[in-house]
């Protein structure tokens, strides 16, 4: 049985929700970490770095759309974001990216070594795993439906499956078709398990929550793309100008900058209908999407 929720409801406005909400992600990743052993430190050291918090600020607006005490999503929002952290700490490695800056301090590698960074990954997937496991809120039976879901989203099936394609694809010619699977498969995946999981949380319907997430999660590789070649080092707080130097072959190296652009736009334009079919847009939820659609870093 989920336990009773006694703490007051959050009023999120469009002004306040990103300020309370990454607040909220910063404060609960920080109960994870207590230690003041050697993995922890390095675990520490990636998750106060400040990234954005798309993924978990997502979860949580998709939540306040559905009324659910936000209490609910606590773990899993912590769990998506340590998650998401992992990923960047690998994806920066020398055997992968290379990339010496994240989120505008040396990549993990870089600031400790290869082998703390490959552990400390590999620790905060299993860290989230737990999280999940032992949150009090959840009932088991829900527990085991978002952790399945979660294991397909990140696992062989899922990001790892991507990121090996974003990887083997230096090498080889390939398709539009061939680099949208791929986006959906690193980047998508991951931002759809989070705009997802408070729906199901919630016991509601996944459909038309299902249609917005595909394209959000897309878009935002899509974007991420893009300013890799249109913006500065400085501004992204990560190498820029990079994925050419690496051979990648994502969309806007393959197909141009500008049907990249067309492509965005017509994402945009779709998620726009299905949030109005919704009454949602004036909610945060869709000022937070047109936000990530718009985002110069
Ligand atoms: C970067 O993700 C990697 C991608 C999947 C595109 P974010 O842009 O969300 O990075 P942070 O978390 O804000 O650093
Ligand atoms: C990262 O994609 C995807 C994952 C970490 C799963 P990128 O390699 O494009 O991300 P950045 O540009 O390094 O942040
Ligand atoms: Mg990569
Ligand atoms: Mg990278
Ligand atoms: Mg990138």
């Amino acid at each position: 049985m989920a336990k009773p929720n006694l703490s007051p409801k959050i009023h999120l406005n469009k002004d306040n929700f990103e300020s309370l909400l990454q607040e909220r992600v910063n404060n609960e990743i920080s109960k994870y970490i207590i230690n003041t052993n050697e993995i922890d430190e390095s675990m520490r050291y990636a998750l106060t770095n400040p990234g954005k918090r798309v993924r978990p600020l997502l979860a949580y607006l998709i939540g306040d759309v559905l009324n659910l005490n936000l209490n609910m999503l606590d773990g899993t929002a912590s769990a998506i974001e340590i998650i998401h952290t992992y990923s960047l700490v690998h994806d920066d490695l020398p055997c992968m990216d290379d990339d010496d800056l994240r989120r505008g301090q040396p990549t993990l590698h870089v600031k400790y070594s290869e082998s703390t960074a490959v552990l400390a990954g590999d620790a905060m997937a299993s860290l989230a795993i737990d999280i999940i496991l032992q949150d009090s809120c959840l009932s088991s039976d829900l527990k085991v439906e978002l952790l399945q879901f979660l294991m397909k989203t990140i696992g062989p099936e899922g990001m790892i499956l991507g990121q090996i394609q974003d990887i083997s694809f230096e090498t080889t010619d390939v398709s539009e078709e061939q680099i949208i699977k791929m986006n959906e498969l690193k980047t998508g995946a991951l931002v759809e398990f989070s705009m997802l999981a408070p729906v199901i949380i919630a016991g509601e319907d996944t459909k038309q929550w299902g249609k917005i997430a595909k394209r959000v999660g897309i878009t935002f590789q899509l974007i991420d793309d893009l300013l890799d070649i249109q913006e500065t080092e400085e501004k992204l707080g990560k190498a820029a100008k990079k994925d050419k130097k690496k051979n990648k072959k994502n969309y806007p190296i393959c197909f141009g900058v500008d049907k990249t652009r067309d492509k965005i736009k017509e994402y945009q334009n779709e998620v726009e209908v299905l949030i109005s079919e919704m009454n949602l847009s004036e909610h945060p939820i869709s000022i937070y999407i047109n936000k990530l659609f718009a985002r110069q870093k």
